[in-house]
């Protein structure tokens, strides 16, 4: 996690660090701090949001031409003032931040400890620079080949930014397995941990790859691998605006992303479906049609709500494409010496496409000679960079840390490529096929439907703000919405949350339904409706209180139900799609009412990017 932003160049730095930072906040908001070169090397951080840093820093003189800035996401050390970032070298002449872990931080402190060093912080990052320090004392080389040194002692993730004291005119950047782009402008350069913070300024970016270093200077730009090796950067040119990154009116970004939805699957499917003529077409995995033919299985690795949309895939894909698919948690998949073979497709999902566990799951994979497909939404990112085929969710930026538009457009990328395994497969019919495209291509009009009930859905919201627990209960694909629903609604407002698949109710859960107890219920009419139907009794017996989500026009459950929620009625395909709507806006109202920080919530950040 963390947010890195650096500047070097004629203008300012100070205010494309601060605005940098506020836009890398969802990045980890622990605390935030800067180093500017002004006269001196100065620093300034502070533990809490961006906009403390700015309170601290007022009357203060923040000139210069030259800076960085961090925003945190604490690994190792409290949140507090003095395990801020930037972290200083013992003799305060070097500046860092860090994104990521030094995993062997505890043993290289030792010897840097019994070296003489002392250290100011808790965190693995100041081993870091205090390790460059060390060499260039012990071995009298330039800071650059200090840096190089010290990374190939390092063990674990980083994506830093180095500033000296004694060089002014000159950033070091460097990665390995943390994100970071460098936006190339004239005479003038931008490191940043995504691209948010450098549109205004150019649209020229490099993504430095794992194990390079960038020696940063005003008019002049060197990468080297971390073995020395000259590299040739690839400068590519960014399609984000910046409309995307700002609120457009709404009170949070996870609104204006719940709203954005009937949109962002639009634009998921644009050029890739055609419906009069029943067909899917998936550039980005074209090359695999054959492979698809012939495959025994695929393996779903991710994290989350990414996790939540391969569950909603595997229905998808067994329903259409009869391919056996098994979904696992990347962060457990990476650890158990899981069983893949070249003749597998594992498909990895992820929003932000950096996230570290499943990153490594690809790894594994990969090494184990699988194909890999990406499921994701940030162009350009690890993820996509190290699968060998894929396709982009193009629901656009989500700044929300609870993630709303990526999923549904996760899970509409998900069914368009479980339609297309499907076609070369042969498993569906050519006139379901244009039943199901018709249907697909009029999901964001239905989604449109399920935004009206917001007013509705606010005041049952109101009801609910202040219980302790909630259940959400679904069968079939609607389960992985239940887990979801459950999700959104414990990370936001930390209310206790847990998603069951309906039947399952009865082997446990039931014990805790009481009146106290309410229970969301994805019961619309699809093929599991009459048995929805007894789960919502055996809860009514137990005096729980049931909020159903149904199919316009429903008159059974609704006699049941305390309250219901309608959507509009489409093939059980599209079921999740539609049912996730009022989830997200149940668990946004409360969040709300109860006043938390829906964009932030506490000890979250958006991109995972350590195990
Ligand atoms: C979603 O609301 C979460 N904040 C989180 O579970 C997220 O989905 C997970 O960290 C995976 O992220 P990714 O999709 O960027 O890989
Ligand atoms: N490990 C560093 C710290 O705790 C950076 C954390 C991160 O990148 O999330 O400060």
């Amino acid at each position: 996690m963390c947010g890195i932003v650096g500047y070097i160049g004629y203008r300012e730095a100070w205010p494309i660090i601060i605005k940098g930072l506020h836009r890398l906040e969802y990045r980890g908001y622990d605390s935030a701090g800067v180093a500017l070169m002004n006269g001196g090397l100065n620093i300034y951080k502070k533990a809490g949001k961006v906009s403390e840093l700015e309170d601290f820093t007022q009357g203060v003189n923040l000139g210069g031409h030259m800076g960085m800035g961090h925003t945190r996401w604490a690994t190792h050390g409290a949140p507090s003032d003095r395990n801020s970032h930037p972290h200083t070298s013992g003799d305060d002449n070097l500046a860092i931040i860090h994104n990521g872990i030094i995993e062997n931080y505890s043993s290289l402190k030792e010897t840097l400890i019994s070296r003489g060093h002392t250290f100011k912080s808790d965190t693995d990052t100041e081993v870091l620079i205090h390790l460059i320090q060390d060499i260039q004392e012990q071995t009298s080389v330039d800071l650059r080949e200090a840096v190089r040194i010290a990374l190939n002692e390092v063990i674990g993730a980083y994506a830093i930014v180095i500033m000296s004291k004694d060089e002014p005119d000159q950033l070091i950047a460097a990665r390995k397995g943390s994100p970071m782009v460098l936006g190339v402008g004239k005479n003038e350069y931008f490191v940043a941990s995504d691209a948010s913070p450098i549109i205004e300024y150019t649209k020229n970016v490099i993504y430095l790859n794992d194990n390079e270093i960038a020696y940063i200077k005003r008019d002049e730009l060197l990468i080297k691998s971390i073995d020395n090796i000259v590299q040739t950067p690839y400068i590519q040119e960014l399609e984000l605006k910046l409309e995307m990154l700002e609120k457009g009116g709404y009170d949070h970004f996870m609104l204006k992303e719940i709203y954005e939805q009937p949109r962002s699957i639009k634009d998921c499917m644009r050029g890739r479906i055609y419906p009069s003529e029943g067909q899917v077409q998936l550039g980005g995995i074209k090359e695999y049609a054959e492979k698809l033919k012939n495959i025994d299985r695929i393996v779903i690795v991710a994290c989350g709500t990414s996790w939540h949309a391969g569950l909603v895939a595997e229905y998808l894909i067994e329903e259409c494409a009869r391919i056996p698919v098994e979904v696992e948690y990347a962060s457990e998949f990476r650890y158990r010496n899981p069983i893949i073979s070249e003749k597998d497709i594992v498909i990895a999902i992820s929003q932000s496409g950096e996230t570290a566990d499943t990153m490594a799951a690809i790894e594994i994979a990969k090494q184990k000679g699988a194909t890999i497909f990406g499921v994701c939404n940030v162009v350009g990112a690890s993820i996509p960079r190290a699968s060998h085929a894929g396709v982009y969710t193009h629901a656009g930026p989500e700044i929300g840390v609870a993630s709303t538009k990526a999923f549904t457009a996760q899970v509409t990328v998900l069914t368009l490529m479980a339609i297309y395994m499907a076609q070369q497969r042969g498993t569906i019919t050519q006139s379901k096929l244009v039943h199901l495209l018709t249907e697909l291509d009029n999901i964001p009009n239905l989604i449109e439907k399920c935004l009206l009930s917001n007013e509705h859905i606010q005041e049952i919201a109101e009801k609910f703000k202040d219980s302790r627990n909630f259940l959400f209960l679904g069968r079939g694909s609607g389960f992985p919405v239940a887990l979801e629903g459950a999700l959104k609604l414990k990370e936001i407002s930390y209310i206790h949350a847990e998603g069951y698949p309906a039947a399952e109710m009865k082997h446990g859960p039931i014990a805790l339904i009481d009146e106290e107890m309410p229970v969301v219920v994805i019961a619309t009419q699809n093929s599991s409706y009459e048995k929805v139907i007894s789960n919502i009794q055996e809860v009514k017996a137990r005096k729980g209180i049931v909020i159903a989500i149904v199919t316009e026009g429903d008159t059974e459950v609704t006699q049941m139900a305390d309250y219901t929620i309608e959507i509009p009625e489409a093939d059980e395909m599209f079921l999740p799609l539609l049912a996730t709507i009022p989830l997200q806006l149940l668990s946004y109202h409360i969040a709300v009412m109860r006043g938390c920080n829906v964009d932030q919530p506490r000890n979250l950040a958006k991109s995972v990017t350590v195990e």
